[in-house]
This record gives structure tokens, sequence and C-alpha cells, in this order.
């Protein structure tokens, strides 16, 4: 590759939904037609999918140049401009190296160590991997240690599993560990289900090897033969990715019998999932890949205990084992001296919703939301007002604008009623009605209820129901004490997470923002403007011209008046579908 240039195109889901391919196909053909010396490759995400299609032009010294919102048509102006005459083209630049961007605030309070190779390796590439020190930490593990040398350092670096609980992973290793039963299972959980949430899908399609060498130190600890990816369906690119990354592991010794020339062999399959969100919890994913139906189960006994075909089974999140071969090869100590005292190390934030910057964020533990959302994310979308992030997505909660300083620690995220979670954080500005987030919300856990527990069935939906009844303008103010007694019930009676986390929304929502209740209830309004039956449609006579737009577009004619005159709006009539407002170009509909 000496002497030539490199075209890098970013071709994660994020890049391939922005026509990443249709770029990479131009540029493909546009290095043909000019004989250009430059070699093709692709890599994953970033984590500035607000930037994609992402292209990495990399010089014959090496010497990178980012380049932001690249489209098919903009790749001529590229080969031409950087490749033949050697002039960066300044204004499309996302990161160079002596120019400052906008950008650059993205990356800057960033700690990568999950994310460490993602969007600058090929993830179908093991020698791009095995480039950036893969593999090593493995070798190191096989060479040099035994298995209660690799959980007392996984222990040590005070990680915690990253899927949700925050249970610490040397635990849950030494738990396994202890069982003499053969055989012994190692999960890595990919299911990933909380909207929101896209942690665990970049990192198997931007480095799959990070997870598989992961998994393999964990099956070492624990002593484990066999191991399965439980992965939804619904992640084409990254199952195709992992297969890829399978074989070529299994083609150099890596994966199979006598790893690396040891004693230690172990086996790897993919089980594909269905994508229901219950799948992702432990005893429920272990009946899927039993081939039962994925319903979870009483523990104890814990899977360490009796997993897999009643075998001690041990179960990691992605991100979770992303990080351990860089704890191997850093220390226990790199790792224990980012964060804060319980929560160590460094965590994965899909940052989505009214945010600037949308992507995926890597920032060290102790970091506050604050910083997250505004200095690297860049604030809020049309600069407007912070209300709330909602975090951990369907199991967790809404937290306030004056909650914003509070640093991104388990205990202190949980002491705000929401939770870490997997690492959904969904920004929400003024116009986000919070009594309809806890509608959406609970929408998603009623519907992904596995139907078990009759409070977990049938609470949820009562609860549900009420919440469609208030946003619709027909609650009773006694319903704010129902859906209280109804989160207590379901959460105390529910046998799984699901249930058990499922008035989060709700009831975080009911601390920080009862007043919009209320408003909701008693006056009959929605303050953030959004649930349609509330809202009022009038005509502003002073900015009316009488045009009589909104007449024309009305549905139901309840838009009236004569040419050049105010019109009004028979409120008997109008039904609230918001097309005056939507067409008036003299902003003279007035929205209550
Ligand atoms: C309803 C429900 C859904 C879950 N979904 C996921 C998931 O998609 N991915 C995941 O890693 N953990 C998920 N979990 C948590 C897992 O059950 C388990 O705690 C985790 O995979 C353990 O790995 P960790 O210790 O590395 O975090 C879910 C839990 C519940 C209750």
């Amino acid at each position: 590759m000496e002497n030539k240039w490199r075209v890098v195109v970013g071709l994660g889901s994020c890049g391939v939904a922005s026509d990443g391919r249709g770029v990479y196909k131009a540029l493909e053909e546009g290095i043909a037609q000019r004989k250009l010396s430059a070699e093709m490759e692709e890599t994953g995400c970033l984590g500035m999918c607000y930037n994609e299609v992402l292209v990495d032009v990399i010089d014959p010294q090496g010497r990178r140049t980012l380049y932001k919102e690249v489209t098919p048509e903009k790749t001529d102006r590229l080969l031409d401009e950087h490749l033949l005459e050697g002039k960066p083209i300044t204004e499309w630049i996302a990161r160079a190296e002596g120019v400052v961007t906008d950008d650059d605030a993205f990356l800057k309070d960033q700690k990568r160590i999950v994310l460490r190779n993602c969007g600058l390796i090929s993830p179908e590439s093991i020698e791009e991997y095995q480039a950036r020190d893969g593999y090593q930490a493995l070798k190191r593990v096989l060479k040099e240690m035994t298995p209660a040398q690799v959980i007392s350092e996984v222990l040590d670096s005070g990680l915690r599993g990253r899927g949700g609980a925050g249970f610490p992973t040397g635990l849950k290793w030494r738990l396994a560990a202890q069982s003499d039963t053969k055989p012994k299972y190692f999960i890595c959980n990919a299911d990933e289900g909380d909207p929101g949430a896209f942690m665990d899908r970049s990192v198997l399609e931007g480095d799959p090897h990070s997870v598989i060498e992961g998994m393999l130190i964990g099956a070492y600890a624990i002593g484990a033969g066999v191991g399965y990816i439980y992965v939804r369906a619904e992640y084409p690119l990254a199952v195709a990715r992992l297969k890829i990354a399978i074989k070529q592991a299994k083609d150099q010794g890596i994966l199979g019998q006598n790893i690396l020339g040891s004693n230690f062999s172990f086996d790897l399959k993919i089980k594909e999932g269905a994508g229901a969100f219950v799948c992702g919890e432990e005893t429920a994913l272990i009946a899927s890949i039993e081939g039962k139906r994925g319903m979870p189960r009483l523990r104890p006994p814990f899977p360490a205990v009796s997993g897999l075909w009643g075998k001690p089974t041990n179960i990691n999140n992605v991100e979770t084992l992303a990080n351990i071969p860089w704890i191997i090869l850093n220390g226990a100590g790199a790792f224990a001296s980012l964060g804060t005292e319980k929560s160590k190390g460094s965590k994965v934030f899909a940052l989505a919703g009214k945010i600037k910057r949308g992507g995926l964020v890597e920032v060290p533990m102790g970091l506050s939301l604050r910083e997250i959302i505004f200095d690297i994310g860049g604030g809020i979308k049309e600069d407007r007002e912070f209300k709330a992030v909602q975090l951990g997505g369907p199991s967790g909660g809404c937290i306030p604008a004056y909650l914003l300083d509070t640093p991104i620690d388990y205990e202190a995220i949980t002491a705000t009623g929401a939770i870490m979670g997997s690492g959904g954080m969904v920004v929400m500005d003024e116009t986000t009605c919070m009594v309809d987030i806890a509608r959406f919300f609970l929408n998603f856990t009623q519907a992904e209820s596995c139907g078990k527990c009759t409070f977990c069935r049938l609470g949820t939906k009562r609860m549900l129901e009420i919440l469609e009844r208030i946003c619709q303008g027909e609650g009773r103010i006694e319903d704010l004490k129902l859906l209280e007694e109804l989160s207590e019930s379901v959460k105390t009676t529910s046998l799984c997470g699901l249930g058990q986390t499922a008035p989060n929304p709700v009831l975080t929502t009911l601390r920080y923002f009862r007043e919009e209740y209320e408003a909701h209830i008693i006056e009959k309004r929605c303050p953030a403007r959004s649930c349609r039956p509330l809202l009022t449609f009038t005509v502003i006579e002073e900015l009316c011209t009488g045009c009589g737009l909104c007449a024309k577009v009305c549905p139901v004619e309840a838009a009236k008046g004569k040419k050049k005159e105010p019109y009004s709006i028979d409120q008997t009539l109008c039904t609230k579908c918001g097309q005056c407002l939507a067409k008036c170009k003299f902003e003279a509909i007035r929205v209550e």
C-alpha cells in the first residue's frame, strides 16, 4: 500500500443508509477513469453519524483528511482537487491535521476504548485488526496468564456489564469459573432492542474481532468450550461481518481446536434472534437458543450455575466484551484510572433525538450529561431549549434540565430515577410532550411483554390506556394516583427486568413533569403543543392577508372567509389536522 493514496468510505449501517455504497462506487469509477494509483477501502462507523457519508482520504505520506456529507455527485471534485492536484477541499473537511473544524469538538472529550478501531480499520480484514494489536491480548492470556489471573485482572479493572444491569464482569466470570460441571458455555448478548440504541450494532459492524477476542478471553477464564453470539436478524450487516470474522479467525487457528498452539479450544456459533425485546433478558435468551419460546424464568438458579441446556453459562454484552482485550493489554490500572469511584472506564452512548450532532460517542465515566449533550453533541437542534434526556431506553427514565450536571456514573444516574441502561440517550426539546413520551415507551414495553406475568401483561396495558386517555384530553385527576399504584404493582410483581422497569418512564415524567400531566387533565392543554386532540387552531387577524390558502387546503371546510379579509376557523368543524398551519405563508395560524 506504500506510495499509494487510500480512500476509505464509512460503511456502517448509517453510512449505507446515506448512500455510502453509491459514494464508494462513484469513487471507484472515478479512480479507474483517472487511472489514479489509489486503493479503495471500507470501514465501519466513526461515530459521526450526523455527517454521513464520511470519506477518509489518506495521502501517500499517511496524512488523513476526513470529508463529511459526501455524495456521489461530489466525488469528481474530490478526486480532481485532492488526489490529482493535491489540494484538500477545506470547506468539506470534518477532521484533518492543521484544520480547525466544528467537528473537532465532537471527538475532543471522548475516550475511545470500545470504539478504538471503529471507523479506522476494515471490519472485514483480520490483518487490519491485527495491525492494531488485535489478538495480542489473547496471545498474552494463553501464554502468560492462568484463568484465575485473567479473572483478577478484569475484577481489578472495575469493569461492570454494559448490557444494562452493571454487574461486575470479573465477579460474574468468577462465579461461572467456580462450577466444575462441563460443558460450559459463553454467550455474547447482541440482541440490542432498546429504541434509540445502536452501540452494539456499530461495534459489531465496525470491529467484530474485538468482540470475538473478548469472548475467547472470557471463555478461557471460565473454562467454556463453546460460545454463541445471539444477534438479532434485523442486523444483517453485523451478522455478515461476524460470519466473515469467524471464518478468518478459524482459518488462522484463533478459533477451533488448540488455539494458537495452546490447550484451549473454543468453537463459536452465531444464533440469529427474531428481534423480540424480551429475548435480551438472559434467561429468555437462553430459552431462545434452545429453540424454545423466548420467555424468562425465575432466578436462581442463575445461568452461571444452570444456563444453556442446564450447564454453567456466562452471558456478556457486546460492549462489555470489546473492553476486555484493551484491559488485558493496557492493564486493569489504566482502565480503573478512568471514571468515578464505582463506575470505571468509558461508556458508549448513542446520541439521538433533538441533538445537533447525533451519533455514537464514547466518554470516560464521570463526564456530565451536560458535557455530552452540549460540548460533544453540540446542543439542541435549531437552538431550541433543552427539556429532558431519556436514558436507558424503555426501562430508563427522563432526566430534566436542572439535573444536567449529573455525572455518568451508575449510582448517580439511578438516583435520578433513570438508569444507565445500555446507552441510549434520546434528547428532547420544548416541543416534546412528556406525557406522550411516557406513552411512547410504555407502548413499546407493553407490546414487548412476553405475557407470562399478569401485571406485566395487563398492568402495563391498563397504564397505557390511561396515558392514551390523558393525551386525548380525557384524563381524570385520579388517573395520576392510579398510574403510581399500577407502576408499583407492575414493578414488584414482575418476574424479569422488563416488567420491573417498564414503569420507569412514567414514574420519572410524573416526578419531574407532573404539571404537564395536570395541564392535560385540568386545562385540557398540551404545553408542548404536541398532543393534537388538545390543540386549538385559530387565525391571528392582524397577520392574516386573506389569501384563502387555509380554506383551500382545509379538508373539512372549517377555515372560512372572504378574499382579502381575515379568515376564521370554525372550531366545531376543525379536526386539528394542521394543514392550515403547514400551508399558511404569513404565520397567521395560532396553535394553543
Ligand atoms: C427485557 C430485557 C432486555 C435486555 N436486553 C439486552 C440486550 O439487548 N443486550 C444486552 O446486552 N443485555 C440486555 N439485557 C440485560 C441482559 O439480561 C444481561 O444482563 C446482560 O446481557 C449481561 O451482560 P453484561 O453483564 O455484560 O451487561 C436485557 C435485560 C432485560 C430485562
